[in-house]
C-alpha cells in the first residue's frame, strides 16, 4: 500500500473511531435508557446525508484526576451544519456517551465555533442538551466555557433564531444557555432542567422532590412556562423542531419562507356566523376560530400547557407564515393574568424580531384581578405585553370577536398601538367596561333610591348595552377599520396581509428600549 493509502486508510478508521463516541458500552448504556446517541439524533433532525462535521477530531487538554485517560475524539460535543427542507442551519448535539456530555473548555470551543458560524451564514443553531453540566475535573475552564457560550446566546438573541432541545439532564448553571434562546423542547421522562438537584433543594429547603416533579418536561410545560415544546419520542421531537424551523426565517434580514397555498383564500366558514352565544357568559372554543380560518388548519402551537387562557402559535394565510395570538375564552374567560400576559409578549417579540407578521383575534374580559396577580406584579406583565405589541412594527392584523374591555383592549394590539388594519365581527363590544359594573359605578346612588333597584338597573345596563356593547362605538372613531361577516374573516385577513407586504415602519433610533422585566 503506498503511503498515501496508507494514510488515508488511517483517515478511515480515525472517522471511525470518532463515530463511536464514548465507546459501544456506553451507546448501549444510552439506547438501554430509551436515548439515542448524538450521532443518531443529528440524522433524524436533518435531512439525510446533509451532516457535514467539524472538529472531529478535537481533544480536551485536561489532565486533573486522570482525564488524560478520559479522552475521546470530538470530545462529548458532536458539531456541523446541514439543512432542514433544504435550508441551512447550524446543529451541536451534547454526547453523554462521552463523560456524561459534561462540558469542557473544549466543548465550549466547538460550540461557540458553530455559533460563531450560524451566525457569520445568518442561519438558525440549534442546540441537543445532554450533559452533566460542567466538566468537573476542568474547574473554572468549564465555567469560562458556560460563559462564552452564554454570552454568543445573547450576542445572537434577535438575529438568528435559537433553538434549545433537552434530551437529557441539564442542570446548574448549564440550563441559562437554553434560557437564552428561543424555543425550549423538552422530552418527557428523560429530560429534566433545574438550577439546583433534587439533594440540594432537600438539604437548603428540606423538602423533599423528584428530578420529574422538580423539573421535568410536565412541570416546565405547565407551571413555570420554561419549556415552548414536549415530546413523547425523540422522533416526534426532531419532526416538531423541523416544523417549527418552516415557520420562522434564516435570520432578522430575512422573510419566513412562503408556501404554495392550497387552500381557497375566499372559504367562507358559515359555522363562524353562528360561534358567539347569546350569552356573553358562556364560552366557545378558540381553537375552532383559528382552525377555520387557516391554511389547511394547521396550527403550530407554542406553549400549548402553559397560560392557556391565551393561545400562541404559528400558522399560515395564503402560504405566508404568521404568528397568532388569541385570548381563550374557554380558559378562565380568555382573562389576561400575568402568566398569559408574559407568554404573549414574550411570542410577539420573536415574531417582531423575525418579521412573523402578527394576527391577533381579540376576546378579553380584562385583567384577573386580586392580590395573587398584584403580588406577582401584574402591572408589570401586563405592561410586557402592552410593551411588545406597541414596539412591533411587523404587519398587524387584528380582529375582535367579541369582548374587548378596558385596559386589555389596549393591550390586545388596539389601533392606538399602530395596528394596521383592526376588523371587529358585529359580536364585538368593545368599551371601557362591561355593562354591569359600569351601571353598578354610574348608577350606585339613584339605584338605592329606585322603587325597584333591580328592574332600574337591568333598564341602565340595556342602555348601555346599546350604546357601547357593539363595535360601532369603535368604528365610528375609526379605531375599528372595519366590520367584517364572521365567515369571511380568512378572506378579510389574508387581504389586509397582502396589503401589508410592502409596510415599512422605524422605532426612534435607540440602544435598546427598557422593556418592564
Ligand atoms: C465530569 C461527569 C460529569 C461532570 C457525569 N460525568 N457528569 N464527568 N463532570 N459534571 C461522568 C461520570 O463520571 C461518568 O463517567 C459518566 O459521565 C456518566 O455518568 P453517570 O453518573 O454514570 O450517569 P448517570 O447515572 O446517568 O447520571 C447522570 C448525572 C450524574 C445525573 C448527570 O452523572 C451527575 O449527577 N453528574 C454530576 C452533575 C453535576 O453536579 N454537575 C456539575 C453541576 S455544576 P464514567 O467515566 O464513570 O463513565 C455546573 C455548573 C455550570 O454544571 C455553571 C455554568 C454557569
Amino acid at each position: 500500500m503506498s503511503n498515501q493509502l496508507e494514510r488515508i486508510k488511517e483517515l478511515v478508521e480515525l472517522r471511525a473511531k470518532a463515530r463511536m463516541g464514548g465507546g459501544e458500552k456506553a451507546i448501549e448504556k444510552q439506547h438501554a435508557r430509551g436515548k439515542y446517541t448524538a450521532r443518531e439524533r443529528i440524522d433524524m433532525l436533518l435531512d439525510e446525508g446533509s451532516f457535514e462535521e467539524m472538529d472531529m477530531f478535537k481533544l480536551h487538554r485536561c489532565t486533573n484526576f486522570g482525564m488524560e485517560k478520559k479522552q475521546y475524539l470530538g470530545d462529548g460535543v458532536v458539531t456541523g451544519s446541514g439543512t432542514i427542507d433544504g435550508r441551512l442551519v447550524y446543529v451541536f448535539a451534547q454526547d453523554f456517551t462521552v463523560n456524561g456530555g459534561s462540558l469542557s473548555e473544549t466543548m465550549a470551543e466547538k460550540i461557540c465555533k458553530v455559533m460563531d458560524q450560524a451566525m457569520k451564514m445568518g442561519a438558525p443553531c440549534i442546540g441537543i442538551n445532554d450533559s452533566g453540566g460542567a466538566r468537573i475535573q476542568e474547574g473554572i475552564n468549564a465555567l469560562g466555557g458556560y460563559a462564552n457560550i452564554f454570552q454568543r446566546n445573547i450576542e445572537a438573541s434577535g438575529v438568528i433564531p435559537q433553538i434549545s432541545g433537552i434530551f437529557g439532564p441539564c442542570a446548574g448553571g448549564a440550563v441559562y444557555s437554553p434560557a437564552l434562546t428561543d424555543f425550549i423542547l423538552m422530552m418527557e421522562n428523560t429530560s429534566y432542567m433545574f438550577l439546583t438537584g433534587p439533594k440540594v433543594v432537600k438539604t437548603v429547603t428540606g423538602e423533599d422532590v423528584s428530578q420529574e416533579d422538580l423539573g421535568g418536561a410536565s412541570v416546565h410545560a405547565t407551571k413555570s412556562g420554561v419549556t415552548h415544546f414536549t415530546a413523547e419520542t425523540e422522533e416526534e421531537a426532531m419532526q416538531m423542531i423541523r416544523t417549527l424551523i418552516s415557520y420562522i426565517p434564516q435570520n432578522n434580514m430575512e422573510e419566513a419562507p412562503r408556501l404554495e397555498c392550497t387552500d381557497p383564500i375566499n372559504r367562507l366558514e358559515d359555522f363562524l356566523n353562528e360561534i358567539i352565544p347569546d350569552n356573553p357568559n358562556q364560552a366557545y372554543d378558540m381553537y375552532e376560530v383559528i382552525g377555520a380560518i387557516v391554511d389547511n388548519g394547521e396550527f403550530f402551537e407554542v406553549q400549548p400547557d402553559y397560560a392557556k387562557n391565551i393561545i400562541v402559535g404559528f400558522a399560515r394565510f395564503n402560504g405566508q407564515s404568521v404568528g397568532v395570538v388569541a385570548n381563550q375564552p374557554k380558559c378562565y374567560a380568555g382573562v389576561l393574568d400575568c402568566n398569559a400576559s408574559r407568554k404573549g409578549a414574550r411570542f410577539v417579540r420573536f415574531c417582531d424580531a423575525f418579521n412573523i407578521p402578527l394576527v391577533t383575534l381579540v376576546d378579553v374580559p380584562g385583567f384577573l384581578p386580586g392580590t395573587g396577580q398584584e403580588y406577582n406584579a401584574v402591572i408589570l406583565h401586563g405592561a410586557k405585553l402592552l410593551y411588545a405589541y406597541g414596539e412591533a412594527t411587523v404587519p398587524k392584523v387584528t380582529v375582535t370577536l367579541r369582548k374587548s374591555y378596558g385596559g386589555s383592549h389596549i393591550v390586545m394590539s388596539c389601533k392606538q398601538l399602530r395596528g394596521d388594519i383592526n376588523y371587529a365581527w358585529p359580536s364585538a363590544e368593545i368599551a371601557v367596561m362591561g355593562a354591569s359594573g359600569a351601571v353598578a359605578v354610574l348608577y350606585a346612588k339613584d339605584a338605592k333610591e329606585a322603587e325597584d333597584p333591580k328592574a332600574f338597573l337591568e333598564e341602565k345596563e340595556a342602555e348601555y348595552n346599546k350604546l357601547f356593547t357593539n363595535p360601532y362605538q369603535a368604528a365610528k372613531y375609526g379605531y375599528i377599520d372595519d366590520v367584517i361577516e364572521p365567515r369571511n374573516t380568512r378572506f378579510r385577513v389574508i387581504r389586509a396581509l397582502a396589503q401589508l407586504q410592502t409596510k415599512k415602519l422605524l422605532n426612534p433610533v435607540k440602544k435598546h428600549g427598557n422593556i418592564p422585566l
